[in-house]
């Protein structure tokens, strides 16, 4: 089982999108995949349709009572893809944890009661809290998605300075899975003269797949399904399917 955080402080650069479309593909080839909503926000939840009144168990009780993850993952309509919910509470939930035994393991010790599965994808809300790191603490990887536009890299050096102080003082496992860069334009010299910085800067650790600005992604969650089963073969989908295909490979590289 990998536990992927999908994570970057940035607000509104992809990061529910890359969740719901990257496990869905991967769900598609045969994997097993879970979700876990961990953004009070709830997008990923209402991105499948998700009713309110039916989020419980949610991301929010599984961190105080590790137990409850045994039956907290949801069916989603994609076969094989799971997901836990989040509800509003969860916003408040930093607060109540301070103080509090083991307060950034909270979501580790709920994981090792989940369904087994071959990935597990947490969506972060976008800030660098306790909910993120609980996150990153929990995980193998952090997958980052950054936006092809001006400023794309500002704050990404606070959050690998985050994942590097993990690495060091609380989880030793935690990698950087990689950059995904999204709302790509090839129309928009900017977008491609971003796309080069960023390519230079991290090198290896961007994937070559990006994701295109395409409207079918933005359309699909309002109907509460994720894109690749709203158009299967818009640009958006198929590029999530290929960056599916580039993950799979570069795990069994490194295995
Ligand atoms: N490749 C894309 N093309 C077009 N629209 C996109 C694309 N990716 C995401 N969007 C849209 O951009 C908005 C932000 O995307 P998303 O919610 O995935 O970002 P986020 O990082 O999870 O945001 P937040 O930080 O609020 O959680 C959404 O309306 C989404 O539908
Ligand atoms: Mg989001």
């Amino acid at each position: 089982m990998r536990v992927i955080s999908v994570a970057n402080q940035k607000g509104g650069v992809g990061k529910t999108t890359t969740a719901v479309n990257l496990a869905t593909a991967l769900a598609a080839t045969g994997k097993r995949a879970l979700i876990i909503d961990f953004d009070p926000q709830g997008n990923a939840s209402t991105g499948f349709g998700i009713p309110r009144d039916k989020r419980q168990p949610s991301s929010y009780d599984m961190l105080f009572d590790a137990s409850l993850a045994a039956t907290a993952a949801q069916e989603t309509l994609v076969p094989g893809l799971s997901i836990v919910p989040a509800v509003d509470a969860l916003a408040g939930a930093e607060v109540e944890l301070v103080g509090e035994e083991n307060s950034a393991g909270r979501l580790k010790a709920a994981i090792r009661n989940l369904p087994p599965v071959d990935y597990v994808f947490i969506d972060c809300p976008p800030s660098l809290s306790l909910l993120t790191l609980n996150a990153l603490v929990a995980s193998d990887g952090v997958l980052i998605p950054l936006q092809t536009e001006f400023y794309a890299m500002e704050g990404l050096s606070q959050l690998l300075k985050t994942v590097e102080q993990v690495r060091a003082r609380q989880n030793p496992r935690l990698d950087i899975e990689g950059v995904v860069l999204t709302m790509h334009d090839k129309r928009n010299r900017l977008s491609d003269l971003v796309a080069a910085d960023v390519r230079a800067a991290l090198g290896a650790r961007v994937f070559q797949t990006m994701i295109p600005r395409n409207v079918r992604l933005s359309e699909a969650p309002s109907h509460g399904i994720p894109a690749l089963l709203y158009d299967m073969r818009c640009p958006g989908s198929e590029a999530y399917m290929a960056l599916a295909r580039e993950m799979m490979g570069t795990a069994a590289k490194a295995a």
